[in-house]
């Protein structure tokens, strides 16, 4: 039985949500470790789909789910997706690790203060409230989910936490959207709601794991929009790098057994930042439509691009996948033309990874490899169906990285899925 993460290597929404639906049929215990309800998870079963913000994708295969304590937590949010999970007939165990952080009224509306007052530099953030719950746990400020479920206990947290953010509001001539009263009001009747999912996810996963059961860690986001190695400051505000599996849990390095990288067979980025690969025009609007990239959280139309080998070797670096998952090598199928970066020219230089200096990115040019285009066939049932156009460009991505495809996935369901070993 293994131990595997499930993280995005480029900018997000590389179909981890899917993925993570496939590997739990063997699991036992899925737990989200990162971000917070600025995720969106599409799971594709039959005719139903499946949309997740903080419950993890095995939801789906009523496994049991977990929470970390890295994860920021919405209650009104979460008790949507219980209610949308029950309303499937779907009933997953649930555990809340009371050490997770709570995103509060506040916060939303200090995540929307803040990028109106960017103006054009705005992050172009989820407005979900991530950046500022994030800012308080590192302050000391935040209300975590065991303080949330104990009203004396979050009175007083919300009581000192109130003024302050009335305060930092202030400094965007804004007021809270709601009262401390009837904050409290509302919050502590989400709290007596959610109680009962209160756990130790540290205790529950390496407990787990000792048991020699199967268990998946979820990422969310991608490599590049972690708050240390990402493109700041148009990033989020946790680490959506595998490494943040163990901190966002609570578990030890020697613990994981396999470590998937989750890689779009092209590349997109909703928001704000530094894209090479960018396209634009009518054949950008293709690929968007194609591929339907619109956020599954805001709905915002997906900037589009060239894979990115240059990315894909820098976000091999920072988080070692053990192996890759690509997805939606069906959207390619068709093009006129298909091209991935391989490098990128700065001054005299051939970089073959990313700058650790953004300045640097901005000023680097892409050098494009060129590819056959190639047409999937209507039945794929192994690998032995696809073109050899489309498996000489699996194979360069296999190379270049130097990391085994382990999944082809060629369509949203789960059963337009190959799993080559
Ligand atoms: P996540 O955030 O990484 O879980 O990805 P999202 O769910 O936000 O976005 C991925 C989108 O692509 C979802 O709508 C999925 O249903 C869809 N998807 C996943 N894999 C494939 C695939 O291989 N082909 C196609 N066409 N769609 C896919
Ligand atoms: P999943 O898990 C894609 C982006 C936002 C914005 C930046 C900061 O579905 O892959 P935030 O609200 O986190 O402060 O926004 O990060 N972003 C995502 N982009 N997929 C996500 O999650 C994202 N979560 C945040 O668009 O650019
Ligand atoms: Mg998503």
């Amino acid at each position: 039985m293994t131990t595997k993460i499930v993280a995005g290597a480029q900018f997000g929404d590389e179909g981890k949500g899917k993925i993570v639906d496939f590997f739990s049929r063997s699991a036992d215990t899925v737990a989200r470790f990162n971000g917070g309800n600025n995720a969106g998870h599409t799971v594709v079963v039959a005719k139903k789909t499946f949309k997740f913000h903080l419950i993890p994708s095995g939801a789906v295969q009523e496994k049991k789910c977990c929470i970390g304590a890295g994860v920021a937590v919405d209650p009104r949010v979460l008790l949507q997706e219980l209610e949308m999970l029950k309303k499937q007939g779907k009933t997953p165990a649930l555990s809340i690790d009371p050490r997770a952080h709570v995103i509060m009224p506040y916060h939303i509306d200090l995540d929307g203060a803040k990028e109106k007052a960017k103006g054009k530099a705005k992050i172009g953030t989820t407005k979900r409230g991530i950046g500022p719950c994030f800012a308080d746990r590192a302050a000391r400020t935040g209300i975590t989910f065991g303080d949330l479920t104990d009203s004396r206990r979050f009175r007083k947290r919300l009581n000192e936490a109130f003024a302050l953010k009335e305060k930092e509001l202030k400094i965007y001539e804004m007021k809270p959207s709601q009262s401390e009263r009837q904050t409290f009001s509302e919050y502590s009747a989400l709290g007596k709601k959610l109680r009962k999912f209160s756990g130790d996810v540290s205790l529950e996963v390496n407990r787990a794991i000792s048991e020699k059961k199967e268990v998946l860690l979820e990422g969310a986001q991608g490599t590049f929009l972690d708050v240390d190695f990402g493109t700041y400051p148009f990033v989020t505000s946790t680490h959506p790098i595998a490494g943040a599996a163990l901190t966002g849990i609570g578990m030890g390095v020697n613990k994981i057994d396999e470590c998937i990288g989750v890689v779009k067979a092209y590349c997109t980025r909703v928001g704000s930042g530094p894209f090479p690969t960018e396209l634009s025009g009518k054949f950008a609007d293709r690929i968007r439509e194609k591929g339907a990239e619109f956020g599954t959280t805001t709905g915002r139309p997906r900037r589009v691009g060239w894979l990115d080998l240059t990315m894909l070797r820098t976000a091999q670096r920072l988080n070692n996948f053990t192996d890759l998952a690509i997805t939606k090598l069906d959207v390619l199928s068709g093009l006129k033309e298909l091209k991935a970066c391989n490098s990128l020219k700065l001054g005299g230089k051939t970089l073959r990874e990313w700058p650790a200096d953004l300045a640097q990115l901005y000023k680097a040019k892409p050098q494009y490899r060129k590819f056959r285009p190639f047409t999937l066939p209507e039945k794929i049932a192994s690998f032995s169906d696809l073109p050899d156009a489309a498996v000489e460009y699996l194979h360069f991505v296999q190379g270049e990285t130097g990391v085994p495809i382990k999944i082809v996935s060629f369509g949203a369901k789960r059963s337009s899925t190959l799993l080559l070993y």
